[in-house]
């Protein structure tokens, strides 16, 4: 039987491993997809441990996707650029990874790409790389905005992905958000805010300007954030976490075993 797993912490409420189990039994490959709790102050024993483990691939989450680059044999060089890994596939010895991210990203907007011009992005950390180089690689925006609470990071973001800018990019304070004068046609939260502790609270308090844009929250629990309620009230689209977190592992899925999931697990886990 062929291993998989997922590092990470904390893991308890990961539903990676249903839905890559699901999709090995419903395709008959005998596999199995664990969870290993990684602590942060003991990675470099964990990763030693793991590689005892056989595993033919893993997924790599919060905090150390980052982290994981130094141990790495070879990595591919749009997520070289991107600068965040979840995704390993293991060759003989070899660790080769992999940003599976951006493409679960950019999955739910397929159908609205033509009419998005101007993007606001909230948030610069890991999860923000992937939507900006999904964004600029894979859209036509004119305009992006990106707004951090801590401005240095979002610059150190744009530095890392120069080699892809080919658009206007602006950044901006979180409490700026209210005002930019363009029209804003999605408007994506990379931020923790909304989710956790900070469940009743939204990244950025003004709304008055969102009409008719999409609004995409990647939080997935809850399904729909608080930031997300205030957004369908007002009449916008919106897009919670759920299908970037399913399709970036039918991507990851498709790097191990040269298979996409069947139809059946991704509504299993989106309806
Ligand atoms: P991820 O990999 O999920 O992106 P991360 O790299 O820790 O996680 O990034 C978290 C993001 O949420 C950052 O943009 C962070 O802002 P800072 O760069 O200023 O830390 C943002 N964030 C987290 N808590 C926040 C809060 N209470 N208010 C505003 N932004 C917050």
């Amino acid at each position: 039987m062929d291993k998989y797993g997922i590092i990470g912490f904390p893991l308890s409420h990961s539903i990676s491993p249903q839905i890559h189990n699901l999709a090995f039994k419903t395709l008959k490959i005998d596999a199995q997809y664990e969870k290993f709790e990684i602590d942060p102050s003991d990675f470099e024993n964990a990763i030693s441990y793991i590689k005892t483990r056989g595993w033919k691939g893993f997924n790599v989450t919060i905090p150390f996707k980052e982290r994981i680059i130094a141990l790495l044999d070879e990595i591919d060089p749009i997520s070289a650029e991107i600068g965040a890994i979840n995704t390993v596939k293991v060759s003989g010895n070899r660790w080769i990874g992999f940003n599976t991210d951006y493409l679960g990203f950019m999955r739910p907007l397929e159908n609205d790409l033509n009419n998005i011009n101007s993007a606001l992005v909230l948030g610069a950390g890991g999860a923000a790389r992937a939507v900006v180089y999904g964004l600029l690689e894979k859209s036509n925006i004119k305009n992006l905005i990106i707004a951090n609470r801590t401005k240095s990071r979002a610059e150190k973001l744009l530095q890392s992905l120069k080699n892809t800018i080919k658009v206007n990019i602006d950044i901006i304070d979180l409490n700026d958000v209210y005002k930019p004068d363009i029209p804003i046609n999605l408007i994506v939260n990379t931020t923790s805010v909304g989710m956790g502790a900070l469940k009743e609270e939204t990244p950025v308090k003004i709304l008055k300007k969102f009409n008719n844009s999409i609004i995409y929250d990647l939080i997935y629990n809850p399904k729909k954030s608080k930031l997300l309620q205030l957004a369908q009230a007002q009449g916008c689209k919106i897009i919670n976490g759920l299908p970037m977190l399913i399709y970036q592992a039918d991507e990851s899925f498709k790097i191990w075993t040269d298979k996409h999931f069947p139809e059946m697990v991704i509504n299993n886990f989106l309806s």
